[in-house]
């Protein structure tokens, strides 16, 4: 049975008397819309004159309907968008034809008495001020909608790139975009549109961009040019290629594409990392292959041939590899002695569940990586539990500059916020150095990051005694949770030092340095709202990848402590990041970088010194309010 039922916006309803006959409201209105429902899930809306967007009600728990711009075009892809059923946990902005006369948009599987039927509305805005308590001051988010991976990092012209996994039509995982922020000092985003939308062909997953300044696949010298993969039910996931002459604004995609798909059928085949080898003047593409890297070489850009493969049986094991990146630094700043770093994002695989970065250190000929090290041996990039997906900007010189995406897998979709959810960490520096044989890489964040200091706070040198606490109260007046600590710490006969990071209602972040067991730990265990999955409604196992249903078996690992090695020397350093959900540890240098979020329901903003057995000497303590 066809209906057809009469809806407007709230602005035409308001300008329409209740007794003028539906007709005259339909032809006299420019932003009222009418839904024409074909048995349960099939509804077609029709807009005249349309407004910028049609308003999606969204409700996170409930399964997703299909939404898709009908204009004929083969080109028209469906997005898929949970559709309030029962309430609207939020809107999102599903943007129509500009200057069109009608528009008609076509919803399936979403029932006849959803409530979304009735909330839907159009509108010439979209409201993106903050609702979040939990969005971060200083680091970047989206304005609206799920984040995951950095993706296309490049610098050019002055201008940082950071393109991202997103969803625009709601904040859990799905219809993967990249979209799109740029920066000139790592510091300021500013947001712009989406870059590359999900198509026909599948989602726009992860993947790299780069200044092809040799013209070599002919878009002009200059040109950005992108690679990510599709993926889809139907094609698996193949490699594609766009390029960008308006210094990355907008791509059009490879009409070829893909220009890389598994010569084995892979089903994970993904994230593909595209880098100039000036040696042999010729690029290489580093795609992740299920359990290893594969490596192939192009002169331009489109026509790929394999090279040699990476990482069977190396580092953590079984695990899932992806988002690969490789650079090459000096070490100990010595431009003679120079290591190749392949950066691997293992999923699950960290040390504390999920998801984390492990990295080899060794050699590359243009062919091959050769890693020095056993392939029992684990680098870690970053110890805490919420750093995933980290890879480089590329055509920054001699700087390398990652940019990790700041959650987890296992809860990244029901984190306690809903305008959008992820942040990313920091913006990086990586460096390498030497320690006995080994190699490391140090992480530290960039220097850009200091021109956040809003305010100082220099507290003197200080002893604290076995069990008596000393504490710095009230961080600073009006504080609201974005700040950053320095301090150089001597540890004396203390068997563990360390502070707490608390709150006006007990919550604590708890981070010390265990002298016996060698460790530094950060536990969040009492830091805020740490069950926030434990009453939360499963969503339903269609999603993608089953990402998210992942997410509530998985919700109890949020609780814990984290850990990273201690050297034995008797002095440490501390830079710590504070920005309402993230604490970012960096010690010693950034010999060990450990990244957490948490959800305290007040800002910190008191310091608790303690020290074990012994006492330990503060001997700097610097305290900075940080703001944009
Ligand atoms: C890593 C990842 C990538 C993939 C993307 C999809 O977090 O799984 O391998 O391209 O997310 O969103």
């Amino acid at each position: 049975m066809k209906t057809t039922i009469l809806n407007n916006s709230k602005n035409f309803l308001m300008g329409c008397a209740v007794s003028v006959s539906l007709a005259a409201c339909q032809s006299a209105s420019k932003e009222g819309f009418t839904l024409e429902q074909q048995g349960d899930t099939l509804t077609f809306v029709h807009i005249t004159n349309p407004a910028k967007y049609l308003l999606l009600p969204v409700e996170e728990h409930t399964g997703e309907g299909q939404v898709c711009l009908v204009t004929g075009n083969p080109a028209d892809t469906d997005m898929d968008i949970r559709l309030a059923k029962k309430e609207t946990d939020y809107f999102v902005p599903f943007e129509l034809p500009a200057g069109a006369k009608e528009a008609v948009v076509r919803i399936r599987k979403t029932p006849k008495d959803a409530v979304c039927w009735k909330e839907m509305k159009l509108s010439d805005t979209f409201d993106t001020t903050n609702r979040d308590k939990f969005r971060p001051l200083y680091h970047h988010t989206p304005l609206y909608g799920w984040m995951n991976d950095a993706n296309g990092l490049v610098y050019k012209d002055g201008e940082y790139h950071l393109y991202f996994q997103y969803n625009p039509y709601g904040s859990v995982w799905g219809n993967m975009h990249w979209g799109h922020s740029v920066s000139r000092d790592l510091v300021h985003w500013e947001h712009l549109p989406v870059a590359l939308a999900r198509d026909t062909m599948g989602h726009i997953f992860s993947g790299s961009s780069v200044v092809d300044k040799d013209n070599t696949a002919g878009y002009g010298a200059g040109s950005i040019v992108s690679f990510y993969t599709s993926a889809s039910d139907k094609n698996g996931q193949i490699q594609c290629m766009a390029h960008s002459n308006d210094n990355g604004r907008t791509f059009t995609k490879y009409e070829k594409n893909p220009v890389l798909t598994p010569f084995d059928g892979l089903k994970d085949f993904r994230d593909p990392k595209v880098f100039w080898y000036a040696p042999e003047e010729k690029w290489v593409m580093i795609v992740s292959a299920d359990k290893e890297m594969r490596f192939y070489s192009s002169r331009d850009l489109k026509d790929w041939t394999y090279m040699s493969a990476f990482g069977d049986g190396y580092g953590v094991q079984p695990s899932q590899f992806e988002c690969p990146d490789m650079v090459q630094l000096p070490v100990n700043g010595d431009l003679n002695i120079k290591k190749w770093a392949l950066i691997v994002n293992i999923n699950p695989g960290c040390l504390f569940g999920g998801s984390a970065t492990q990295y080899f250190i060794g050699d590359f000929d243009g062919t091959k990586f050769v890693c020095d090290t056993k392939p029992e041996v684990v680098k870690w990039m970053d110890w805490g539990k919420d750093h995933y997906a980290t890879v480089c900007f590329s055509n920054t010189g001699d700087r390398v500059i990652a940019v990790p995406w700041m959650s987890n897998w296992q809860y990244a979709n029901i984190i306690p916020t809903q305008q959008y959810r992820s942040a990313n960490a920091l913006p990086r520096e990586l460096t390498m150095y030497s320690e006995g044989k080994e190699v490391y890489m140090a992480v530290n964040p960039v220097r850009e990051l200091e021109s956040l200091r809003k305010e100082t706070r220099e507290i003197p040198a200080f002893t604290v005694e076995a069990n008596k606490a000393v504490s710095i109260d009230t961080l600073f007046a009006g504080n609201d949770g974005a700040f950053e600590i320095n301090m150089n710490v001597a540890t004396g006969k203390s068997s563990i030092a360390g502070f707490q990071l608390v709150n006006g209602i007990g919550e604590y972040v708890d981070i010390y340095l265990d002298l016996n067991a060698k460790k530094l730990v950060m536990d969040r265990v009492h830091s805020g709202i740490v069950d926030f999955g434990k009453n939360s409604v499963p969503h339903e196992k269609e999603a993608h990848d089953n990402r998210i249903a992942n997410s509530i078996n998985y919700v109890d690992d949020f609780a814990l402590a984290t850990w990273g090695p201690l050297s034995p020397a008797q002095e440490h350093t501390l830079r710590i990041f504070v920005d309402k959900c993230s604490v970012e540890v960096f010690l010693d240098g950034g010999k060990v970088a450990m990244t957490n979020l948490v959800f305290p329901n007040e800002p910190y903003n008191c310091l608790n010194f303690y020290s074990k057995d012994g006492s330990c000497r503060v001997n700097s303590l610097n305290i900075y309010k940080l703001a944009l």
